[in-house]
């Protein structure tokens, strides 16, 4: 079976990661974010994926290649502006089959896709949409479900006096390709407005799925999806890497402090004496920690380097950032690629610091 893979938004909200690289290849534990969905899709027999990513499409192309390291295949399809998730699809349209998935390109999840497209088949619909429960639906596709499944109600950002159900679409969908017969070409449209709406009593169902689903679009929720994939909470690829000991340290890592598990050290890493890293800790390939450093539910990206007596918790540093010592950043801040923070300083309340900025010592309590 056929997947299309959308990934044209500009990932605003995860700034600064998103600020030097495109969503889809952001890091997550060990691999491009978008890795995990290829993985859950090849799991479920995807071999064939089609990425609609408009004006990433060449650095995600560089990163992934033709897919077959994943042992998939991938195809790009251009898009000259913007043209919304329906219009995006329309534009593949040339290279589906009768009937294939679509799904967002933004959510970490292992929704069981076989029983979805079993039901797809079993119920003859025209599309399946993918539901999970959430606690605030208001920021998503809220549906409504009528006892055999079939869409009562699709409402996309239900405002609060709307909301009846705790059901999202969780944007992954079975389509059959006559759907497209409902989306105008050469123009922007959104499948959640425009498609959904007309398609109730018309062949869409809901597949109520009990899988693990999050959006990882914002610091703080990158971080719960690390955490996550680290506690074995969703089904990734990585589980196997951790082991039973749920550890991951690259044999090329000097490790003279503690490391407590679950955490993973690449290559090059190397932890002081007197540093303890972890729990739910990811130090990317040569990371240093000086000695008596702390670093713990955080993440922190190749090459970045942590001086003598700092703390980091409940944060993210991008690639290439330098830490002097003693300081403390905590609280969901996130440093982008290149930032360097001076001895003495404290950062919290999810502060973002934009790449390239350099703070000198004492500089800031934030
Ligand atoms: N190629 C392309 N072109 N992709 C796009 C475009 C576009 O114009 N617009 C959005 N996308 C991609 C985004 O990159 C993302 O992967 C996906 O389509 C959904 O867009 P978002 O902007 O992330 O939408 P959302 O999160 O507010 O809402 C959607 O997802 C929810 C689940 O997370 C809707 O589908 C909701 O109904 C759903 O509940
Ligand atoms: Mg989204």
């Amino acid at each position: 079976m056929q997947a299309v893979i959308l990934v044209g938004g500009r990932g605003t909200r995860l700034r600064p990661l998103t600020s030097t690289m495109p969503k889809p290849i952001v890091p997550l534990v060990d691999r491009p974010f978008i890795s995990y969905m290829l993985e859950w899709l090849r799991e479920h027999g995807i071999e064939d994926v089609i990425m609609s990513c408009g004006f990433l499409a060449t650095s995600v192309r560089e990163v992934l290649g033709d897919g077959s390291d994943l042992g998939l295949s991938l195809r790009f399809v251009d898009e000259p502006d913007p043209r919304g998730t329906a219009g995006a699809l329309k534009l593949a349209e040339p290279m589906l089959d009768e009937r294939f998935l679509m799904l967002n390109g933004d959510v970490l999840t292992d929704i069981d896709l076989t029983s979805q497209i079993a039901q797809h088949e079993a119920t003859g619909a025209s599309a399946t949409l993918a539901l999970v429960p959430v606690a605030d639906p208001s920021a998503y596709g809220l549906v409504l479900l009528e006892d055999d499944r079939s869409v009562k109600e699709f409402l996309e950002k239900p405002g609060a006096d709307r909301i009846e159900s705790n059901l999202i679409s969780a944007g992954a969908y079975v389509l059959e390709r006559s759907i497209l017969d409902l989306v105008p070409a050469d123009r922007k449209v959104s499948i959640e407005r425009e498609v959904w709406p007309r398609l109730i009593g018309k062949g869409l169902y809901g597949f109520p799925s009990e899988g693990y689903w999050l959006d990882i679009g914002t610091p703080a929720r990158y971080l719960q999806g690390t955490f996550d994939i680290l506690e074995g909470n969703v089904r990734t690829g990585l589980a196997k890497r951790l082991g039973g000991d749920w550890l991951a340290v690259d044999a090329d890592a000097h490790v003279h402090g503690r490391v407590i598990p679950p955490a993973v050290l690449e290559r090059g890493v190397c932890v002081a004496e007197g540093a303890h890293v972890g729990s739910l800790a990811v130090l990317g390939r040569d990371v240093s920690v000086g000695a008596g450093s702390t670093v713990e539910r955080a993440v922190i990206l190749d090459g970045t380097q942590i001086g003598e007596g700092a703390s980091l918790r409940d944060c993210i540093l991008a690639a290439g950032c330098r830490v002097g010592a003693r300081t403390q950043i905590s609280g969901g801040a996130v440093l982008g690629e290149g930032v360097s923070v001076g001895a003495d300083n404290v950062i919290t309340r999810g502060a973002r610091i934009f790449p390239g900025v350099q703070l000198p010592d004492g500089a800031i309590e934030f």
